[in-house]
């Protein structure tokens, strides 16, 4: 069997009493869509922002591809290989789609950004910044090359929304509409070419034909071996792009597996319905929820 590229372990992280995450533990092979599900308030939102840095957990582990990155920063998990897009969609208003897409890449500059490693020592961060500059002015070969990289990529994710964002490229964002910007979102991400694609409710507030995009899209990431964790409320989605499906209830895990079995738990049927109401059996008894 191979190595998992994403192995959570008794993740942990609670909120002034409320456990938003309480024993967590949770692996991405190489090349699986894994989805969460759960009710609102379940904890997959903390999940995420536990597996991508941007909460720090009170317990457990996070590897990725072999490397724990659990104390590690939000830049640092990005270029460890792991890119997300947020709940609430997260764009640069002012900025244009193609600049929006830029903006995830820049983490990866190497001829942009000489002595970087020295960004992390904090007497020497002057010497980081003032190479940049340089490097921003004057121009260096390499630094062309990787101007011209950086444009193949933003037009790679530019065409992978060709109908939609192909026209709207160097529109400030906030003239596009809600579902471009969260394509916007998305491109951004996969300009990372991340192991590791973590998607929190990407089809939120589309309608039923964005949402098709959005699955077709996805299937089509699937296809190309794209490993992806991802949070949606919409169960036909889920249930037709994952590889694996996780409900979290409270905080925990309360089922985990392949979407028919997932589908027909009934512990599952339970958290999204409720409790069934109790009715008298045919012997007169009474029925168990
Ligand atoms: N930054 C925070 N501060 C305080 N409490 C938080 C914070 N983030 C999450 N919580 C709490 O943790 C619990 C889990 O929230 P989370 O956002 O992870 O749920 P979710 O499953 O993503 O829900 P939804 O489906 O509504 O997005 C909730 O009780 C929430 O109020
Ligand atoms: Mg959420």
């Amino acid at each position: 069997m191979t190595a998992p590229l994403l192995d959570v372990t008794d993740l942990e992280r609670h909120f002034e009493g409320v456990r938003a995450v309480d024993g967590v533990s949770f692996q991405v092979q190489p090349h699986e869509v894994v989805s969460i599900i759960g009710p609102n308030g379940s904890g997959k939102t903390t999940t995420l922002n536990l597996v991508t840095g941007t909460f720090r957990a009170h317990g457990g582990t996070i590897v990725l591809d072999g490397a724990r990155i659990d104390h590690a920063s939000t830049v640092d998990i990005a270029e460890h290989g792991i890119a997300r897009t947020f709940q609430n969609g997260r764009v640069f208003a002012t900025l244009s789609v193609a600049d929006n897409i830029e903006v995830g890449i820049h983490s990866q500059l190497h001829a942009h950004r000489p002595f970087r490693g020295l960004s992390h020592v904090f007497l020497l961060r002057w010497i980081p910044l003032l190479a940049e500059l340089f490097v921003a002015i004057f121009g260096t070969p390499a630094a062309r090359r990787e101007r011209a990289e950086i444009d193949r990529t933003v037009d790679l994710e530019v065409d992978r929304f060709e109908a939609r964002l192909g026209p709207r490229r160097d529109d400030p964002a906030y003239t596009l509409s809600y579902a471009n910007r969260r394509r916007t979102e998305i491109a951004r991400a996969l300009a990372l070419q991340p192991k590791l694609l973590v998607l929190d409710e990407p089809t939120a507030g589309m309608n039923q034909s964005e949402t098709a995009e959005v699955l077709a899209q996805l299937l089509e990431l699937k296809a190309a071996g794209q490993a992806i964790l991802l949070v949606e409320h919409k169960l036909d989605l889920v249930m037709t792009v994952s590889d694996r499906v996780i409900v979290m209830d409270g905080g925990r895990i309360i089922a985990a597996g392949d979407p028919q079995t997932v589908r027909n738990d009934p512990a599952v049927i339970e958290a999204y319905l409720g409790r069934r109401r109790e009715r008298p059996t045919p012997e007169g008894g009474e029925g168990s929820a």
